[in-house]
């Protein structure tokens, strides 16, 4: 049976490069029925539509959701971020953010496990006397039981399924004493459960280092949301770019459908001239068949994205060259 998909292409280089992403995910012999949904700055700016409600039900009748990149320059800061894929993330509970880092020339085969529904992204805070001389900004981090230790269990798990079995937290947990303690105390406890997980613990700066100067020590590493959004970006940086970096904005119960979308952003600079990088989103929609147990499929799909590609070329030819390896 045909997976029902709803096809966010977005703006910028996102309707190119997800064209390429559905083009090998056929080529693999997976069934799609998509839908096209309209969404992103091109539309906030056409009619000042963000992420109405009624389509966020309809979402929710998917089996999954393929992005390709939203936003654009003439759209205020936070417009699209937080109305659109924030509100995604959140309305759909797709609280695992799972990013993998792959480069075999140097050896680096790594996963981040970003907490995606809660953290500094939860948006708590505001603003006391704005405007004024004595004006007030306050931005918390909403940090739950439940939220955190349903992450540091999705990661045990996932790397229980590794070869190394090695789990690092990542956290700030000497200056952000009261998160960190949660975070480290829920750690501790899931980490008594799965003995045959090695674990490790790394401040945030720390873990900067590591990334660039030994990045082959990690397997598996979970941390809260607005450190995996920055960590992840460097992990982009220093295996193979952000054209690799691939992503699932997950809930592993299926209750609702997960989103999968390269990392990178709309590159307007470059959008209409066939010059991006497909590649992540390709892993990206590799990523969604996993979810959907079309395992075997996705296999193929990230040995041919791995298989070496001439990326000088345009971005329909690097798609038509990955599919034909399929
Ligand atoms: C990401 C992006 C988003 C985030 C932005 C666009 C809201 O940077 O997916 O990493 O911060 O999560
Ligand atoms: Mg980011």
């Amino acid at each position: 049976m045909a997976h029902k998909i709803a096809v966010i292409g977005g703006d910028g280089i996102g309707p190119e490069v997800v064209a390429e992403a559905l083009k090998v995910v056929r080529a693999a012999g997976v069934d799609l029925d998509t839908t096209d949904f309209d969404l992103g700055g091109a539309r906030y700016l056409r009619d000042g539509t963000v992420l109405p409600d009624e389509t966020l039900d309809e979402l929710r009748a998917y089996d999954a959701i393929l992005l390709g990149a939203v936003g654009t320059p003439e759209v205020p800061p936070g417009v699209i971020e937080r109305g659109l894929l924030l509100k995604m993330r959140f309305a759909l509970d797709q609280y695992v953010n799972l990013r993998p880092f792959n480069l075999a020339e140097r050896n680096i085969d790594f996963l981040v496990v970003r907490e995606n529904t809660e953290g500094t992204y939860a948006g708590e805070g505001g603003f006391l006397r704005k405007g004024t001389p004595q004006e007030i900004a306050t931005q918390g981090s909403v940090n739950t039981r439940h939220g955190v230790e349903r992450i540091i269990r999705y990661a045990f798990d996932l790397a229980e399924t590794r070869p190394r079995k090695h789990l690092t937290m990542v956290h700030k947990t000497n200056v952000l004493t009261f998160a960190g303690d949660l975070w480290q105390r829920t750690f501790d406890e899931v980490a008594a459960e799965h003995p045959d997980v090695e674990t490790a613990y790394n401040h945030v700066d720390a873990a900067c280092i590591y990334f660039v100067q030994d990045p082959q020590r990690y397997d598996v590493i979970v941390t809260d949301n607005l450190f995996g959004d920055i960590l992840t970006d460097l992990g982009g940086a220093v295996s193979g770019g952000i054209g690799f970096a691939s992503s699932g904005n997950m809930d592993p119960t299926r209750h609702a459908p997960s989103m999968f979308e390269p990392v990178h952003g709309s590159a307007p600079d470059i959008a209409g001239q066939a010059k991006a990088n497909p590649i992540a989103a390709i892993l990206s929609a590799a990523m969604m068949l996993d979810l959907l147990e079309e395992r075997e499929a996705a296999d193929r799909i990230r040995k041919a994205c791995f298989a070496s590609t001439d990326l000088t070329a345009s971005t329909p030819e690097i798609g038509d060259a990955v599919a034909a390896r399929l």
